[in-house]
């Protein structure tokens, strides 16, 4: 019998039962180890040769235990994909990516609204190694002419950070296939859970589990998941080649927290649309980017690719970002804050300087914040933000 996906993310990775006993705990406990036990020299060997052909095998605590692999079922379960690689972080996990697929004299592809720290990743680490990455506006550019024939891989994040840019992933996967090219998806804002970048055309599914995953913003952690079997072995060698390791701890806390998205997300979602409508009636404010908002321009993208949204936001002023720095620190319900995805609502002040290579950005002096809603009571943070937007009204 299929169910639906939200029945098996409370059902799958659950602990067998004690043979013994007969019984087994409902959540599987944390199981922490730095080695594992071989029960004879056979069994280490076999185990060995499959390593050497970047099979995903227990050989030492890198490559963790039955926590981990409950995650990554819970991961591939989510994204309709075989095989998953943790790491200690989102960016570890781009990181991880990168130096799997990509060598010295390769070049990438990277959409220009991606995740910021990419770029100093590009600049601080892979630009030293060889590595040439050119970014492209999915809006704007003509993706078929960019790529070069030492181009191994595209890697986009839709929607996109800080504006919300929905790319149309199907298509940009047609233009990859027909060269050839891995399409790598940072998936992060839909959490796996309400957008399927495999099942879109992508190859690889990259999610930062430290947002809505975890959704207690109390762990870091990053997944890549495939499909492909060649893909899988390339990551998998290349995670425990530099010994990118996953705390049991940190696993068993994502696992507790998954189990909840389906319906921390909708909460989320239907928060920041209440706010979306608030926030269009405020004088200073010129333009809402949310994907679920129905004025957006990645709604009919959003409409066919997602099926929920979440509480992610962004918000266009009609004056300088400097003047928005008041209405920030007027703020008492939104902590100011990078991450997202965990409980609480955040605000960041978005820096001019980091809007600047997104070509979608068109706001030119606007300022902009970036929300994310948490689960308080949206009145009370509507009442937070009006009072705090109040102060445009004097300056
Ligand atoms: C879209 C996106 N991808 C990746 C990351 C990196 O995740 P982490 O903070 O776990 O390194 C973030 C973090 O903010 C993010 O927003």
């Amino acid at each position: 019998m299929t169910h639906h996906i939200d029945t098996s993310l409370v059902h799958i990775g659950s602990g067998a039962f004690d043979p013994e006993t007969k019984t087994a705990a409902v959540s599987l406990p944390a199981v922490r180890t730095s080695t594992v036990r071989f029960e004879s020299l056979d069994a280490l060997e076999k185990i060995q040769a499959q390593r050497a052909q970047g099979k995903h095998v227990v050989t030492y605590g890198i490559s963790g235990l039955d926590t981990h692999r409950a995650l990554e079922e819970i991961f591939n379960t989510l994204e309709g994909g075989n095989y998953c690689v943790l790491s200690p972080s989102g960016l570890a996990s781009i990181h991880l990516l990168f130096i799997s697929l990509l060598k010295s004299g390769d070049h990438a592809l990277v959409s220009d609204g991606i995740y910021g720290p990419m770029r100093t990743l590009d600049q601080d680490l892979l630009k030293g190694l060889g590595i040439e990455v050119s970014y492209f506006s999915p809006q704007y550019d003509d993706l078929v002419s960019l790529i070069r024939p030492n181009t191994k891989l595209v890697y986009v994040e839709s929607p996109s950070s800080l504006l919300f840019e929905m790319l149309d992933i199907p298509a940009i996967g047609r233009v990859t296939k027909q060269h050839n090219i891995p399409l790598a998806v940072d998936n992060t804002w839909g959490s796996s859970h309400i957008y399927k970048p495999l099942a879109l055309g992508a190859d690889i599914s990259l999610v930062a589990g430290t947002k809505y995953i975890a959704g207690h913003s109390d762990l870091l952690m990053g997944a890549l998941i495939t499909r492909r079997d060649d893909l899988a072995a390339l990551m998998h060698r290349t995670q425990y080649a530099i010994g990118n390791a996953v705390s049991g701890d940190d696993v068993w806390l994502a696992l507790r927290g998954v189990r909840t998205i389906a319906v921390r997300m909708p909460h989320h979602a239907n928060s920041a649309l209440t706010v979306c409508a608030f926030l269009v009636t405020q004088p200073h404010v010129t333009r809402i980017y949310h994907p679920a908002w129905p004025q957006d321009t990645g709604f009919a993208l959003w409409q066919r690719d997602c099926s929920g949204s979440n509480g992610m936001l962004s918000v266009e002023f009609n004056c300088t970002a400097e003047k928005l720095k008041p209405v920030v620190n007027a703020l008492t319900l939104f902590g100011i804050g990078f991450s997202w995805g965990g409980f609480e609502s955040l605000v960041q002040w978005v820096s001019p300087t980091a809007l600047k290579p997104h070509r979608a950005w068109q706001g030119q002096d606007h300022g902009v914040l970036r929300l994310h809603i948490g689960l308080e009571s949206v009145d009370d943070l509507i009442a937070d933000l009006k009072q705090a937007l109040s102060l445009l009204n004097n300056s």
